[in-house]
């Protein structure tokens, strides 16, 4: 018989970790302590912008028309204990207030609130991204508490999904770890990614520490590629460089790679900048703080690009301030195909700017309402021309596909200065060079 799946808490992770568990073909039960959220996604709607996950959804839960129906919905703990064969947990962990380390109360909630109703055997399988060391402890929490005894065991499965790639990168995994601690735990994971292993997806079997850190591990290696490419942007520019041909040209040695070389105003986001602010703390709690003192340097370097987009903006402005001037800001998320402004490094710029006197107005196309919740004293535009209209500078700070199919020709008939900052390295500089604007992103030639 087919295993019986749960998935607990349905933010960004879980809804498409439970949506994903449809597709595969199992039966699956999601709860959330949010109602709202629950009757969102029962209706087929997610609470945030995922290319294909609503129309996932809608093929799989259950009361929508043409529906599989094999997912469901409740907030009945009981319910969830006496349903599962493997229960993931996928709330998330966010920055303590105030400090570097990760606040695990969600997850010690969910595991305190689930353990006591695991009366038969069953796996519970943490995916959200905890400090290293979590794993032990929340299995001791589970031992303690489960009425199954050693029946209700933990793995540790962490989950390297991309936002706006979310249903792809679940559903295709390029691999997945899990940190087991017997082969029942084992067997039953292969049973769950049986799919995506028969399509190639390896699997990493391991311990609990080891499973925890190769998220941790691999989210620094990313910041640090950005943060890497950033600081040669700023030695190109002090050296009139070109950072761009630069990646290009390193990223051919295939050891290095092309990919997260984009140099720009830096990574933000829900994941990067919290995790590796959380695997410092954690180190520190080690004793192992001298290894990841790199990480400092690699967030300073990231914070520091928002700020020289500031001054790269000013300085093409005429170097003064920026009282009076006209602050056209195309892009608000983090990343394109995501309505996430959370530490969103364009946002960051775009407030910059007005709290030192510049009129900004933002145009982005998921992200406005987020932003206007965030940011509600920026000027805000329905399109990217009505934003551009009338600026004496244009600023590109989020990479969509919509920005950089933007026609250049058009634009400049409603811009009061056609002069344009690539905070991405994402746009044609010739293409608008030759409809006569000023083109200029960090790291490159002026000219
Ligand atoms: C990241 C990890 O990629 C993912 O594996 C993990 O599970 C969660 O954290 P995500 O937060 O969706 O995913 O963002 P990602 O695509 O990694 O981009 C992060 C930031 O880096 C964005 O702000 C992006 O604009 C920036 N970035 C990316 C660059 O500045 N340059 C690049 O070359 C690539």
């Amino acid at each position: 018989m087919s295993l019986k799946i749960t998935v607990i808490g349905t933010g960004y992770l879980g809804a498409t970790h439970a949506a994903a568990m449809a597709e595969l073909g199992f039966e699956v039960l999601a709860l959330d302590v949010v109602k709202e959220k629950i009757e969102k996604l029962e209706r087929g709607e997610t609470p945030m912008y995922e290319p294909g996950l609503e129309d996932l959804l809608r093929r799989h839960v259950a009361g929508i028309e043409g529906s599989t129906g094999r997912l469901r919905f409740t907030q009945d703990w009981a319910e969830v204990g006496a349903f599962g064969d493997v229960h993931f947990v996928c709330v998330n962990t966010p920055q303590k207030h105030g400090e570097y380390a990760c606040d695990m109360s969600y997850v010690e909630s969910a595991i305190g609130s689930l353990a006591p109703h695991l009366t038969r055997p069953a796996l519970v399988v943490g995916k959200s991204t905890v400090p290293v060391g979590s794993a032990d402890r929340l299995a001791a929490t589970i031992a303690g508490l489960a009425p199954a005894g050693a029946a209700a065991e933990l793995a540790w499965n962490p989950e390297f999904l991309r936002e706006g790639f979310a249903v792809d990168d679940t559903l295709h995994p390029d691999r997945i770890v899990v940190g087991v601690r017997s082969e029942r735990a084992e067997k039953l994971l292969r049973e769950v990614y049986a799919t995506p292993v028969g399509e190639g997806s390896p699997f990493v079997v391991t311990d609990f520490p080891t499973a925890e850190l190769v998220k941790t591990a691999a989210n620094s290696f990313l910041a640090t590629k950005i943060s890497f490419i950033n600081a040669m942007a700023e030695v190109c520019e002090a050296a009139d460089g070109d950072v761009a041909k630069l990646a290009e040209a390193i990223g051919y040695d295939d050891r290095i790679g092309k990919k997260f070389l984009r140099a720009g105003i830096g990574f933000g986001g829900g994941c990067l900048p919290k995790d590796i602010r959380a695997f410092m703390a954690r180190a520190g709690e080690l004793g192992a703080d001298q290894a990841l003192t790199f990480l400092r340097e690699i967030d300073s370097i990231n914070m520091r690009q928002r700020g020289q987009m500031v001054e790269l903006a000013r300085e093409a402005l005429g170097g003064g301030s920026f009282l009076g001037k006209r602050v056209a800001v195309l892009g608000a998320t983090f990343k394109p195909d995501s309505d996430d402004v959370r530490d969103s490094p364009a946002l960051n710029v775009a407030g910059q700017i007005h709290l030192q006197g510049g009129q900004v107005t933002v145009y982005d196309p998921k992200g406005m309402e987020n932003a206007r919740r965030v940011f509600p004293t920026l000027g805000y535009a329905d399109s990217a021309l009505e934003a551009v209209r009338g600026a004496d500078v244009v600023l590109h700070l989020t990479e969509w596909r919509e920005f950089r199919e933007l026609d250049p020709v058009e634009l400049g008939e409603v811009a009061t200065t056609r002069l344009i900052l690539d905070g991405r390295n994402a746009l044609d500089p010739a293409l608008w060079r030759a409809a006569g604007w000023t083109y200029r992103a960090m790291g490159r030639p002026t000219a």
